[in-house]
Parts: structure tokens; sequence; C-alpha cells
């Protein structure tokens, strides 16, 4: 939520942090600010997308010309709406300090009563300007603490979460940062450093960062930088290489990041198995949790716990889990297991999935599965984030950064690794050697598999026609493929704004089957497993009530299409790999539909990336 580059060094700043901001669009846009220091203090902030900030910038920017160090942020709002005057940077009464914040401050009405009574004037609606008149105040009140003593101290009266930069024109060759709750991490070029909440706007200058910790803060200077705990501790830190290019985070060559990240899966999940399966020896090798696999394989439960599409690849992993390692799990949402008091002993591994790895109720949830003496594993896509770092033991998915907001190549990645998890803890105990070879040989066509279902786009997009104008659909699955239904009616509600339900097909006639008419597009997965026969009883529940069926279906399978004329056919696999095949055409459905009713398919509205806000 909200992204965050700051720059100081030799080159002109602006241009710099722009660039910087339209790589960090993804994580928030409705309104983009920066303030750069040549002499003095010079602030630009705008409503709306970076691109609105950049043509303020060309027709206002020589003011900021000259200036090589400067802060900037791309908002997504939580407190105030989407505006000029609740933009970043916030400035202080005397417009010599600029502050940037992600997080939410959670104390903020307390203090900023406090503040008015002391005689400060507020700006804007956000919680964020609190901080900088903190700041201001506690400066005031002692000169010789200089900027960074004037964060330190204004933090400690705040609750809540946040990741700042902090430029002042009174100390002009430094920026101040710090980090609770909110990502930052520090790139370390040749002779300049880059501030940003994640790695996105940093790889195309430098490979070197150094991540902060929540509690830590950084003074960084033309020629240095120091990390110090809040508490004014020294911290020794470790520089960390980013193995990921600037190519793969731009588009490369389609039309929307979704688009490619929908067909970057083959490749993506090649990565996610690359050194981890053998499949002629029946081996997998999962070096994160190596060393914890005996524990994991005596757990009494496993509760997997999640937010949206993460979750939903939680729900498979439980069929998986129960069905080759007979260990029990339990799928819950990450907000609803922090606040229902679970019971959770030692004898439980939680495992929590995140693509982001900074969702604050998955995060919290870990945090009290913890404190509860759980084994705690994660399973996050981005390295270095705090869910993966403060997880006992994990597997990344390796699926490279993920920009499109809806989910999609994650998706795909986190599944196989549960399911790589799942053959783990089923290895030598639940299930024989030639089955766990047979369960790899099949998990390593996958990719091919789905590169076919790929090659069907076009026909998927003549589907999407079909559903584009339609205000409501219904997504019928069972088994393993009942969490795609919820997977696929996730996506198109996020992206094209049509309200879309997942239901077990078998639930229909509990409820939702009221709902159908003519006017009700119902996408049915009916590939050939063990519900087949009932599946299709589903599917002529619906046509009676002149429902259309648009269906999935298995390669081959002739009776489907005496139902209905719109079938999207996959490939033949076991039913615990279908999810892999099935969730395909529906991300290409939800993407079609979406662009063909003009929706902005990468930022949907009201939508960000990494909710890091509860
Ligand atoms: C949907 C989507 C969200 C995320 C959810 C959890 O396409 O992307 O539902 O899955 O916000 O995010 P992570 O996985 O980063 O914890």
């Amino acid at each position: 939520m909200c992204g965050i580059i700051g720059y100081i060094g030799k080159r002109e700043a602006a241009p710099l942090l722009l660039n910087g901001l339209k790589r960090l669009e993804y994580r928030g846009y409705d309104s983009a600010g920066m303030a750069v220091l040549n002499g003095q203090m010079q602030v630009l902030k705008q409503k709306g997308s970076v691109g609105n900030l950049e043509e303020l910038l060309n027709v206002s920017g020589t003011v900021m010309l000259g200036a090589t160090m400067g802060i900037a942020h791309t908002r997504w709002a939580t407190h105030g709406d989407p505006s000029d005057r609740n933009a970043h940077p916030h400035m202080n009464i005397s417009s010599d300090i600029a502050l940037i914040h992600n997080g939410i401050i959670e104390n903020y009405s307390s203090l900023k009563k406090e503040l008015l009574s002391q005689g400060y004037e507020f700006e804007s609606d956000t919680d964020s300007e609190v901080l900088v008149h903190l700041i201001d105040r506690v400066w005031k009140a002692d000169p010789s603490i200089g900027l960074e003593g004037a964060v330190r101290q204004a933090l400690r009266h705040v609750d809540g979460a946040y990741g700042i930069c902090v430029v002042s024109s009174r100390e002009p060759d430094k920026i101040v940062v710090a980090r609770k709750g909110s990502p930052l991490v520090i790139g370390l070029g040749d002779g300049e450093f880059f501030i940003a909440s994640d790695a996105a706007p940093i790889v195309e200058h430098t490979n070197k960062v150094v991540y902060l910790l929540d509690g830590e803060m950084a003074v960084v200077t033309r020629d240095n930088y120091t990390v110090k705990t809040i508490e004014n501790v020294e911290q020794q830190k470790r520089v960390t290489e980013l193995d990921f290019s600037l190519e793969k985070i731009e588009k490369g060559g389609y039309e929307h990041f979704m688009l490619k990240e929908i067909f970057e899966q083959p490749e993506v999940m090649r990565d996610v198995m690359r050194g981890r399966i053998r499949v002629e020896e029946g081996r997998v090798q999962l070096g994160g949790i190596e060393d914890y696999l005996d524990r994991l394989k005596q757990a009494k439960r496993i509760v997997i716990c999640a937010c949206g599409t993460s979750w939903h690849a939680g729900l498979i992993g439980e069929y998986l889990i129960e069905e080759f390692a007979r260990i029990p799990v339990e799928v819950d949402y990450a907000s609803e297991f922090r606040y229902r008091n679970p019971i959770v002993t030692s004898d439980d591994v939680v495992i929590v999935i995140s693509q982001s790895g900074e969702t604050a109720d998955t995060l919290a949830a870990l945090r009290l599965a913890k404190e509860k003496g759980a084994l705690v594993m994660g399973i996050c896509n981005v390295v270095g984030s705090t869910i993966a770092r403060e997880t006992l033991c994990g597997m990344y998915t390796h699926a490279g950064p993920e920009v499109g907001v809806a989910s999609t190549k994650a998706f795909t990645a986190q599944v196989i690794v549960l399911f790589m998890l799942a053959m783990a803890l089923s290895k030598g105990r639940t299930i024989s050697q030639e089955e766990i070879k047979l369960n790899l040989r099949e998990l390593a066509e996958v990719p091919e598999k789905v590169a076919r279902i790929l090659e069907q786009n076009d026909a998927i997009r003549e589907i999407a026609l079909k559903l584009k104008d339609a205000r409501n659909a219904l997504y019928l699955g069972r088994g393993y493929n009942f969490p795609v239904a919820l997977e696929g009616a996730l996506k198109l509600k996020e992206i094209s704004y049509i309200h879309a339900e997942g239901y077990p097909a078998a639930e229909m006639k509990h409820g939702p089957i009221a709902l159908i008419d003519e006017d009700m597009p119902v996408i049915v997965i009916a590939t050939r497993d063990n519900t087949y026969a009932k599946i299709l009883s589903n599917i002529e529940e619906v046509r009676s009530r002149k429902g259309r069926v648009i269906a999935i279906a298995s390669e081959g399978d002739r009776d489907i299409e005496q139902l209905t004329p719109d079938v999207i056919f996959i490939p033949q696999a076991s039913a615990a790999l279908l999810p892999l095949l099935t969730v395909i055409p529906l991300q290409l459905l939800s993407y079609h539909v979406a662009t063909m009713r003009g929706c902005n398919v990468d930022r949907p509205r009201n939508l960000a990336k990494s909710v890091t806000v509860e």
C-alpha cells in the first residue's frame, strides 16, 4: 500500500524519483508527490496517477532543477480521500521538513488533538501529517537533537505501522528513514543511495540492497548510511544481492502486466520446481523446511492462514495434505484467526501463505501462532518480506515480481509449493515411493499442459464476449475444483466489477439455484474426475432453468458438447493437479471480460497489491 522512493547522490533527483514512482504505481495510485532539496525545499503533489504528477513537473519542474536529493510517494488512501492536499509529502508549518509515510498511525486522532491544542495547523485529513508536526515539535523543543534525534523522539509517541522518509532544509544532505510494519529497503549505488518501499524502483540502478527491520532507523547521507534501532542501538546490516532484473518487472510486450503474468506461468511453474524435485528418484528437496520436516510430519494438525487468493491456494493445500499426508488441516482467513482466540498448541503447525509477505492480517496471524507456541512456516513470494523473515521455516514461491494487482502466477506457484509439501510430508509415511514418483512426474508435465491451454487464448476471448455484459455470474466446482471456482469468481469481480460468486456445485440447490435464469451465466468446472457425473447433473439443473453454461472440461469429452456450445477444454490430469490447469482459462476469461468493459486491469479500483493495513 503506497510506494516510497528516495534518492541522494549526484544525479538530478526529480526525473529519477518520477521514474521510481512509475515502477511503484502498482502499490497505490490515487495521488503522488515529491519533495527535493536544492538549497531550499521544493514540493509538488497532485491527485491522480503518477502521470498527473509528471505533467505538473513538466509545467513547473524548473524549480526542481539542480536538486540531487529528494523523496517521493504514490498513495493508496487509508485516511482522507484521494486529493491534492492529502497527497504526500506532508510539511511542517515552516515548510522546512517534508515527510512521506506508508502505513497507518493508529493513535493519530489523539496526537492530532494534542498538536491542535498547541497551535499546530493541519493541511490534510491524513493520519500521516501528525508525524511531521510531531517531529517539528520535538526538534523545536531541543534543537540540538537534529533531524535524526527528532524523528527518533517523535516515533516514541506513535502507535501503528510506518515506513517513513524525512528530509529537512535545516540539514539538507540527509534522508532519515524508519520502519515499523511497512517495508523499507536501501539501495547501495556508486556514490548514491536509494530508499524504497520495495526493490522494484531500485533494481535498474543497483542490485545491492539492505533491508531495514521493524524498529530500525537509518540515516542516509551522500556518502554513507548508518542503521540503528529506534532506541539508538547501532546495527550491523547484511548487504543482499537482488537476483531479478528490470526486464522481469516490465511488461515484456504484453498489453497489461496481468496478461504477461498469466502467460509467464509455464516458466514460473518450472522455476518453482527447479532444483526441488527429482522425478526419477521420487525425491522432493525443500531446503527451507528440511531441518523441520520431521516436526512437520509429526504435527497433530496443520492450520493454514491467508487472505484472498492466497487463502484459495490454502484450501487446495488442505485437500492435498489431507489426501496424501493424512494430517488434519484447517484453513482460516488470517483476519478471523487473529481475532477469535483460536486453540493453537505447540503440537500444531501453522502455515501462512502470502504473495507479498506483508499482508497485515496474515502477519498478525503468524505472530499470534508463534506466541501460542506453534511451529510457524511461511509460503511467500517476496524474498526478504516481513512474513518470510518472521517464520521459523518456509518456502519461497519464486514466481518473480507480480505487478498486476490480481494475483495469477503467484497463485499457481503457491499451489505447486503446497503440492510439493504434501509429497514431502507423505514420503515414507502414507504413500508409496512409486506413487510419489508418479505424482512428481505428473507435476513436471503441468507447465507444458498450461502452455497448451494458453494457446486457446483467442477462443477464450470469444467466450468472454458472452460474459462481458453480465451483471452477475456463478462459478461452480467440486473437490479440488471448488477452491478454483472461488478463485475464478474473485478474479472476475475484482477486475471487471461484475458481481460473481463461487460455490461447491452441490450447494447450488441449497440457495443459489433461485438466482438462475436466462441472464445468469454459470461457469462450471466439469473435468473428468470422481465427481464428473454429479457435475453433469448440476449442469442439467442450470440448463433447465435457462441458465447459460460455460464449461471447463477435459479434452476428449464429447458429452459436454451436447450440453453447451461454450466449452474450454483442458488436458487430462489427476484430480490433485487439476486446479493448476482449470484456473488458467478462468484467469483469461476475467482478463478479457475486464478489457472488453474498459476496466483498468492492472489497477482495479479500490484495490492495492499489498494490503499492509487491517
Ligand atoms: C486477489 C488478490 C488478493 C490477495 C490478498 C492476499 O487477486 O491478489 O486477494 O491474494 O490480498 O495478498 P498476499 O498473498 O500478498 O498476502
